[in-house]
């Protein structure tokens, strides 16, 4: 697959490389800022801003051009903004989740998904999707998931119009067990 679709006239989506981390680093300093941060992300900006430059280069690297763990997609507007991002992680059957349940299948899972407030409401989130999951077919997954609270709507919204339905899946939320995040997913005919 090419690193870099153009969907749009005024952005380009394409996958990051190793020596843009200040770039990652500072979209997810960004992203930590939103207001809905809390229910969208599970890290602070504090724990974000303290980490080191070394722990931005090997998240760089390790999702970036030529990995085959994790890639990051993001969308880059001609004067080299990022304006939206979404990283996909795969799962490999046989493995345990982050909640300790068995993998059954090869699987992608969508995290960090973030799009600038500005460029929201325009298909954006659509097509880094598209992008992330061409990734994970041609890497074997057999379906893509990712996990989103039960209180935000608006990203739920956005995951259903890129075809991601709810599984019943629900897990504790990291910070108050007493809320939910769902898991959606995204199936394709084998
Ligand atoms: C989640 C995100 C990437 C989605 O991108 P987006 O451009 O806002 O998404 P879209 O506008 O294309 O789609 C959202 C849909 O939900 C709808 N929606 C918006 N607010 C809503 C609400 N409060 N309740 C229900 N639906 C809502 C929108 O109307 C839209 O559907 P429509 O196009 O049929 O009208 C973006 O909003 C974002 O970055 N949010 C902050 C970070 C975040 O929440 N990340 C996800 C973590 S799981």
């Amino acid at each position: 697959m090419s690193t870099s679709t153009r969907p749009h006239d005024d952005y380009v989506v394409r996958v990051i490389r190793a020596d843009d981390w200040p770039r990652v680093k500072q979209l997810r300093l960004d992203a930590l800022r939103d207001p809905i941060a809390h229910l969208a992300f599970l890290e602070t900006y504090e724990e974000a801003a303290s980490r080191s430059d070394a722990f931005w280069q090997d998240r760089a690297a390790g999702s970036g051009e030529g990995s085959t763990g994790a890639r990051q997609f993001i969308a880059e507007t001609p004067d080299g903004t990022w304006i939206g991002s979404v990283t996909v992680l795969i799962e490999e059957a046989g493995t345990k989740d982050w909640a300790g349940l068995p993998v059954e299948r090869r699987q992608g899972h969508v995290v960090g998904v973030f799009v600038r407030p500005e460029h929201r409401g325009h298909g954006l989130i659509k097509a880094l999707f598209d992008a992330g999951v061409a990734w994970a077919r041609e890497r074997g997954a057999e379906r893509v998931r990712l996990l989103v609270h039960e209180d935000n709507d608006r990203a739920q919204g956005a995951y259903r119009k890129a075809g991601f339905v709810p599984s019943g899946v629900a897990v504790p939320f990291v910070t108050d067990a007493a809320q939910n995040e769902l898991e959606f997913v995204l199936e394709w005919p084998s």
